[in-house]
């Protein structure tokens, strides 16, 4: 069903009025504490702006990384809020707390072209079991809700639902607005061949969606981390690679029944786990990786493999990347499968990318604008192409 978004509101529902908006700041922050990607702060930009322009007084919320429940000064929001009052051109206020007397003062005696963050939302008991009484004080905090925070969306946390039983309206913002409407494209487009590349660590979120993608997709691609589970599924020397053993028995179960669709490395890049460059990597069978070595990109052959399936697709989504990336020599995998996207995209394909990390090896390869999506939500965006909806998106006002 659709829901209500920013512009659905009369403006008399903004001018002066406290708008609180859940946004998703969970961004990489480097070793000095500085933000390593901005991208999640300026993808809400045009959110704050209209509000701000329309007379309403923003006041943020965001998680940061997954304190669980305890203040943990290295995930503060402070240093998020100069980076905000940087893209913004605007002052950004950061108070740190998110629902004490403290906070109210400040929203109460925040000037007109100004916005305010609050601190971690994760540092609260109750935020991610959804806890009410938290989800109350939330709302006291705000005249109205928006919902710009797509990343958190698939996250039935206070922040995101409770909040929305005490506090209407609730809307979304035009972050998530636009990441639905790209992924309800891709949802829509039913263009074959569609590929779905799965990649990355977070297998425990991302397997138990692997049963929708092998109906509605024709081919699945697993690199990354993700097929380190997978090889050791089927009996694979996997060596000192990262498998998540409480998987393996699912990642069994989808090679018994997706076998046809499913496609995993035939060969791999291992070095010692703790390799810094490529130096000392070799190529092996993805079957048998030694023992003291990890598997740490897919190997030519698969990028070979990987890319010509890739470049012949008419839909793809890609999440998660196919090696560490980040580090020098191990990131020749990533970046021919950014390659093959970008190329299926020129030939008139539609690509989604859906994810920080496939979405920072995109823009490392210097090819963001040559897909036709990039997602601020990986889990997010899985979820939604999997379900056809998100726990904070029912919880907005319908249209
Ligand atoms: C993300 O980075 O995927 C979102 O911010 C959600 O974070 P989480 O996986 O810690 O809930």
């Amino acid at each position: 069903m659709p829901r209500k978004g920013l512009r659905d509101l009369e403006p008399s529902e903004l001018e002066g009025r406290r708008v609180l908006i859940r946004v998703d700041y969970n961004v990489p922050l480097n070793e000095d504490g500085s933000v390593g990607d901005v991208t999640r702060v300026e993808a809400t930009i045009p959110t704050l702006r209209y509000v701000m322009d329309h007379g309403g007084r923003p006041v943020l919320l965001s998680h940061l990384g997954r304190p669980k429940s305890q203040v943990v000064p290295s995930l503060s929001l402070a240093p998020v809020a100069l980076v905000l009052a940087e893209l913004l051109g605007a002052p950004a206020r950061f108070v740190t707390s998110t629902d004490s007397s403290e906070a109210l003062d400040a929203i109460e005696n925040l000037p007109r072209g100004e916005v305010l963050l609050l601190e971690n939302t994760r540092f609260l008991p109750g935020e991610t079991n959804n806890d009410l009484d938290l989800a109350a004080r939330f709302a006291r905090l705000g005249d109205l809700f928006v919902n710009d925070a797509f990343g958190s969306t698939h996250r039935a946390h206070a922040s995101v639902v409770g909040v929305t039983e005490f506090l209407r309206p609730a809307v979304a913002g035009f972050l998530v607005q636009k990441e639905l409407e790209a992924l309800n494209t891709l949802r829509g487009a039913g263009r074959r061949p569609f590929v779905v590349i799965l990649g990355g660590a977070k297998i425990g979120d991302k397997i138990g969606l692997l049963e929708t993608f092998l109906e509605s997709a024709d081919v699945v691609l697993i690199g990354g981390a993700m097929a380190n589970t997978f090889l050791a599924a089927s009996g694979a020397s996997t060596g000192l690679s990262l498998v998540e053993e409480d998987a393996v028995p699912t990642a069994r179960r989808f090679l018994d029944t997706g076998a046809d669709k499913l496609r995993l490395p035939s060969d791999l890049i291992v070095a010692l786990p703790d390799a810094a460059d490529a130096t000392a990597a070799d190529v092996v069978a993805a079957s048998s990786v030694p023992a003291d070595l990890a598997a740490l990109d897919i190997g030519p052959d698969t990028r070979t493999a990987f890319g010509a399936i890739v470049r012949d697709a008419a839909t793809v989504f890609w999440n998660g990347p196919m090696g560490v990336f980040e580090r020098h020599g191990f990131d020749a995998g990533t970046v021919e499968v950014a390659r093959a996207v970008a190329d299926c995209t020129a030939g008139g394909g539609f690509t989604v990318i859906g994810g920080g990390d496939s979405a920072s090896a995109i823009r490392q390869a210097g090819l963001s604008d040559a897909v036709s999506h990039v997602s601020t939500g990986g889990g997010a965006s899985l979820e939604y192409l999997a379900k056809g909806t998100l726990p904070g998106i029912e919880a907005l006002d319908s249209a």
